[in-house]
């Protein structure tokens, strides 16, 4: 991958940034991502580690960044693979340690072949590494077999580390915060997953298959550049909009149905994640519409409430509020407002939270807490906002006519100093948008 100066300086900004908060006499060690098989010889297509990725932009598995700050010989060390003309033919240019050590900006950087004989000798004299502890066990073993190679030579008088510190809470804060760059990239990225659920959109007629619609934004993502969704697609025609990770979409799609599309591109290893409900057939029946209309409004009102220094639970709070008062007006839920948000009513239909943090993980890091309490919004930050409403079709509760409708809606939104951004936007999103861009497609397609 190639990267522009602008994000050379960023990758090494946050190296610095990452040191400056790491605790003195320590080192670091980011692993890339291993190779993982799909079946018998074949990988799934690579896909780097996103901490490796934020902190290198160096996209080759079998690599290994130690950060050391304070080591007079250099503080950013890589390993990674050595160029080898044979490798190279058949899986492409590997960038080899004299190359990443210019192109990526470090001190210093070695054959990966050699870690074993160089790493425990970066290590030793440092009191504490920090790690990604508990993620990838054949990593963990590993650390600690370098651990063993000092502590062979204690007599020597070699020093072994003394404490083992998780290093996402310091590297994960950091990528929280987006940077303009980063926003920009997100950017991009839902403009093509934007381009994609308007083209399924527009296909869609009762008899197509879930996949039909796949393909459409599958088409859209990889034309606008992106290499991989940023999560399994979910296309859920019917009643399989309320399987809320529903992803076999090889169903076929029936005049009458709902339509969940919740779909993403990764571009340049950042996720979009939107999710667009409309009917099959271009018009939403009665029932549909009014399980829409309240969703819409819980999504505006939840949007409206990502402000900075709100807590991070207000745009849940008010979907809650939303969707609970959109319920008990439509008989679906009894009781006072106040009561069914008490005993949690809404959660038959409103069983997951209203948004997550998305950035180069779909579900990104970073923490929601802090001591216990829902931390709160700051500029920079990106968070969905997703709520929906899932009327399971053997829910007896409810008079037929309402079972098996399931609706989400699903945005990507940026925290800024002022309020939000929502980055999402150019897919039809109230009942008017859709009825009208369907009957235009339909039109189209007719001619
Ligand atoms: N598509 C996964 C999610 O919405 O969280
Ligand atoms: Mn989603
Ligand atoms: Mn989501």
């Amino acid at each position: 991958m190639n990267h522009t100066n602008e994000e050379k300086c960023e990758y090494q900004q946050r190296r610095k940034e990452l040191m400056a908060q790491m605790e003195p006499n320590s080192i670091a060690l980011v692993a890339a991502a291993p190779a993982r098989t799909r079946s018998n010889d074949t990988d799934y297509y690579y896909r780097q580690n996103s901490d490796f990725y934020y902190l290198t932009g160096f996209d080759e598995q079998d690599a290994l960044l130690a950060l050391i700050p304070g080591r007079k010989q250099g503080e950013v060390v890589l390993f990674c693979q050595e160029k080898d003309k044979l490798k190279e033919l058949w899986t492409g240019v590997l960038m080899g340690p004299d190359a990443a050590r210019i192109e990526l900006s470090l001190d210093d950087a070695f054959p990966i072949a050699d870690i074993d004989d160089i790493l425990p000798g970066l290590i030793e004299g440092r009191e504490r590494v920090y790690y990604s502890m508990g993620h990838d066990s054949r990593f963990d073993e590993r650390v600690m077999e370098w651990v063993k190679v000092i502590r062979a030579k204690a007599k020597l008088g070699a020093q072994p580390p003394g404490e083992f510190l998780v290093l996402d809470h310091l590297l994960h804060e950091l990528r929280l915060i987006k940077s303009k760059h980063e926003i920009a990239l997100m950017q991009r990225a839902a403009e093509i997953s934007a381009e994609g659920h308007r083209q399924a959109m527009a296909v869609c007629a009762p008899g197509v298959h879930e996949y039909t619609l796949e393909a459409e934004f599958n088409y859209a993502f990889t034309r606008g550049g992106s290499r991989a969704p940023a999560y399994n697609s979910i296309v859920a025609a019917g009643d399989n909009a309320c399987i809320l990770h529903y992803d076999r979409n090889d169903a076929e799609v029936k005049d009458g149905d709902l339509i969940l599309i919740d779909a993403g591109c990764e571009y340049k290893y950042y996720a979009s994640d939107i999710t667009r409900t409309f009917p099959a057939n271009g018009t939403f029946n009665p029932q549909q519409k009014a399980i829409y209309e309240i969703v819409l409004k819980a999504q505006e009102a939840a949007i409206e409430a990502v402000q900075p220094g709100a807590p991070w639970d207000a745009p849940h709070s008010v979907s809650v509020k939303v969707i609970t008062q959109g319920l008990i007006k439509l008989g679906l839920i009894e009781g006072t407002l106040a009561n069914a948000i008490k005993t949690e009513a809404y959660r038959d239909f409103y069983m997951h939270r209203v948004g997550h943090w998305i950035g180069i993980d779909v579900h990104d890091v970073g923490d929601y807490k802090i001591d216990e309490k829902w931390r709160l919004l700051e500029p920079g930050m990106v968070t969905t906002i997703e709520p929906g409403i899932y009327i399971a079709p053997d829910n007896k509760r409810v008079p037929k006519k309402w079972r098996g409708i399931g609706v989400r809606i699903e945005d990507d939104v940026l925290v800024t100093k002022k309020g939000n951004r929502v980055l999402t936007t150019g897919i039809p999103k109230t009942v008017a948008e859709i009825e009208a861009f369907m009957a235009k497609a339909k039109q189209k397609r007719a001619a």
